[in-house]
């Protein structure tokens, strides 16, 4: 069953020790007895363990002073610490410390078995998310774009348009939803062009009423207009010998359309107001999320514009159509804000991770990323869990749900179904059998017939 992992009992009453001892082996761990501190060191030295289970006082070396050296020195592993009655309050400093979570004397088997279950579970998950940061790394380096994360095909195609597009003069189209990462694709292009280093200028051309944008894009002289109190370079002439981007190209109106078409030909333009004819070397790149093919039948965008903008398109899928990349993409969010708001926060409970795959995503990497943020910030201990997640992720996943694969004989269905009761009802059996709507004698009957009443 769980023959994989290595349990470290402390415990100086050679009963409790041997007691708790026997009960983990039968649920199919690898044991491993010490009676103090010091030989749980020495035994931590050595081994590879996976959770240590340790009494707080005790003679030579204390449970507390054991959790100290473990934190520090195996951060991740879990410890469970024991008390006795009364003394909650040095549990709670224990918690504090670092421990998992703690159990009090006499010790609840029951109890016992879930929480060493649940605590494999969250380590597992914590590798579960190192594989994946490794993955993040592995990929930031082989690539050239170190900010643009994921490894679908879709993707791979998109980074394979940028490397080539990027070093010609080629005006690039960027087309796709809200929120898939069509500015960081503009990025990507300048960066790996030789124009790097030169002047990249963004504008955001939908946030500006349009003479402000024509005043923003070409410039003015003084005077041109009330307010014009001296002459303003526009942000054309800014990126001159380096790259424009023209964000929400889709909203810009008729007449900025021609001027933006003939700096596009003629790589001339005129300040507002003004009569000097100004040339510009610059590489265009610009962007939409919307369709300009039925903007051009509807009579609102250029024909001729457009072919001008559109030499080469780079089409971002949506995040639905790429769901290879959302592992990757949410922990990589995760570690970003657990760094920043101060929470080891280390992986995803398995149902938050399918509630992530099963969602999907109208806003995109965009709402994906506010999504973990809120949920690293809603998150109490080391993993995120569905409840740390918006409701509307929680609308996609049943949590009452448990997979029954077909080939599950009807003991071990029901089986699964009491565990997973029982484990939501966090060990409470008269809870549990409510739930179940059976008797709580029937209940105790079917936990020995399954071996889970220990
Ligand atoms: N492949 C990716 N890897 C990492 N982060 C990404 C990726 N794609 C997008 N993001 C992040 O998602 C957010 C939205 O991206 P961006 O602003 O580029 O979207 P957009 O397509 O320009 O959206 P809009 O059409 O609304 O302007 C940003 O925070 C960006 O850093
Ligand atoms: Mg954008």
């Amino acid at each position: 069953m769980n023959m994989k992992f290595n349990l470290l009992v402390v415990d100086d009453e050679k009963n409790i020790r041997e007691g708790l001892g026997t009960s983990l082996e039968m649920d199919g761990y690898n044991v491993l007895l010490a009676s103090n501190g010091e030989e749980a060191l020495k035994i931590l030295n050595s081994k590879e363990l996976d959770l240590i289970i340790t009494d707080l006082r005790m003679p030579v070396l204390s449970g507390q002073e054991l959790l100290k050296k473990v934190i520090s020195s195996n951060p991740g592993l879990p410890v469970i610490v024991l008390t006795g009655h009364g003394t909650i309050e040095t549990a709670v400093n224990a918690m504090r410390d670092g421990a998992y979570d703690f159990l009090t004397k006499p010790v609840n088997l029951d109890r016992l078995t879930l929480l060493v279950k649940r605590a494999l579970q969250g380590r597992e998950l914590a590798t579960e998310h190192k594989a994946l940061k490794a993955e993040v790394e592995r990929l930031k380096s082989r690539q050239k774009f170190s900010r643009m994360i994921g490894k679908s095909s879709g993707m791979m195609r998109v980074m394979e348009i940028i490397e080539q597009v990027a070093s010609t003069k080629a005006s690039v189209l960027i087309t796709g939803e809200s929120g898939v990462g069509k500015e960081l694709v503009a990025d990507a292009v300048h960066e790996l062009s030789d124009r790097k280093g030169k002047a990249f200028i963004k504008v955001h051309c939908a946030a500006l009423s349009e003479s402000l944008l024509e005043s923003e894009l070409f410039g003015h002289e003084k005077g041109a207009f009330t307010g014009a109190l001296a002459r303003k370079r526009g942000r054309f002439e800014l990126a001159h010998m380096g790259s424009i981007f023209l964000d929400e190209i889709g909203e810009i109106d008729q007449s900025t359309q021609i001027k933006i078409l003939r700096v596009l030909q003629e790589k001339k333009f005129e300040r507002v107001g003004g009569e000097e004819t100004v040339e510009v070397d610059t590489r265009i790149i610009s962007a939409t999320n919307r369709d300009l093919k039925e903007e051009i039948e509807k009579g609102s965008f250029r024909e001729d514009l457009f072919y001008r903008l559109n030499v080469v398109q780079i089409h971002v899928p949506p995040l639905r159509e790429r769901k290879e990349d959302i592992s990757l993409l949410a922990s990589s969010f995760l570690e970003e804000f657990s760094k920043e708001n101060n929470k080891g926060v280390e992986g995803f409970e398995h149902k938050a991770m399918t509630a992530l795959h099963s969602y999907n995503w109208p806003g995109n990497i965009r709402e994906l990323r506010n999504c973990i943020e809120s949920a690293v910030v809603m998150c109490h201990g080391n993993v995120i869990t569905v409840d740390d997640l918006p409701p509307a992720l929680q609308d996609t996943t049943d949590q009452n749900c448990i997979r029954i694969c077909t080939g599950s004989s009807l003991a071990e269905a029901e089986k699964k179904i009491i565990i997973e009761t029982l484990n939501s009802q966090k060990g409470n059996k008269s809870k549990t059998a409510e739930v179940l709507g059976i008797g709580r004698k029937t209940l105790h009957r079917k936990l020995a017939e399954y071996e889970l009443d220990l």
